[in-house]
């Protein structure tokens, strides 16, 4: 697991180059994960760990953006883009995706790019984006997950510690994550079958179904017990 001071330094040590090396990777899967939030005008919208802002262009000009990331360096690439395209619906914030600033059900749907094998703790950060979500709202996640085939998993697990010093995780699975009780995994593709990135959708759902529904009262039941 990395630690946030790690991931910190990594992350600054990328962010003059990181538009050079990784947006041919993530752009196209990010313009797809924003697709699959189901933005409608005035929708309030989460980016966790947005980095130098490669979604920026995708998000549509009537939604209300909040976008963080712990590491500042990648946040003076975001804010230099939000700059210089005027892209006066996103507002950036340093902050930790496990302790997000905002109250519960804040956000119509979240986004978390490329970041879920960066976090300390995955499960933490699902859950809090869980919490932050308003229910019927949208949660996506792209990221790259270790393989359920045996010879490619043992090959990601075997890179774990190289890729751990670059700044992410090669050997979380999705079967890994433990998924709130909150959150329904509604679908999860690869945007071609040799695609190394997965896109997970997930919808926020009632923690008890149930009391969302007013009972009907049973008229064999007798007023007085
Ligand atoms: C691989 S980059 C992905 C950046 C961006 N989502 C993209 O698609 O290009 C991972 C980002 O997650 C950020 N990050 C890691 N841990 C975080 C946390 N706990 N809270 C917020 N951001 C975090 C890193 O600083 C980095 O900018």
């Amino acid at each position: 697991m990395l630690k946030p001071k790690e991931v910190r330094q990594i992350y600054a040590s990328y962010a003059d180059m990181y538009d050079r090396v990784f947006a041919r990777f993530f752009e196209s899967r990010v313009r797809e994960a924003v697709s699959n939030l189901k933005l409608s005008p005035g929708s309030k919208v989460l980016e966790v760990g947005v980095g130098t802002g490669l979604s920026f262009a995708h998000y549509p000009r009537d939604c209300e953006v909040l976008a963080i990331d712990i590491c500042p360096e990648m946040l003076r690439h975001a804010r230099r883009k939000k700059e210089v395209l005027g892209l006066d619906h996103i507002q950036i914030e340093e902050m930790d995706a496990s302790n997000v600033q905002a109250h519960s059900g804040q956000f119509d749907a979240v986004l978390a790019g490329f970041m879920l094998t960066v976090v300390e703790n995955p499960d933490h950060v699902l859950s809090e984006l869980a919490r932050v979500c308003r229910i019927g709202g949208q949660i996506v996640s792209v990221n790259h997950f270790r393989s359920e085939n045996r010879f490619i998993g043992w090959m990601e697990h075997s890179l774990d510690p190289i890729c751990k010093r670059f700044g992410w995780r090669m050997d979380l699975r999705v079967s890994d994550l433990s998924i709130p009780p909150t959150l329904e995994l509604r679908d999860t593709y690869k945007m071609s079958f040799y695609d190394l990135f997965r896109i997970l959708c997930f919808e926020r759902i009632p923690a008890f179904p149930s009391l969302n529904h007013t009972p009907t009262p049973s008229p064999a039941t007798p007023s007085s017990v």
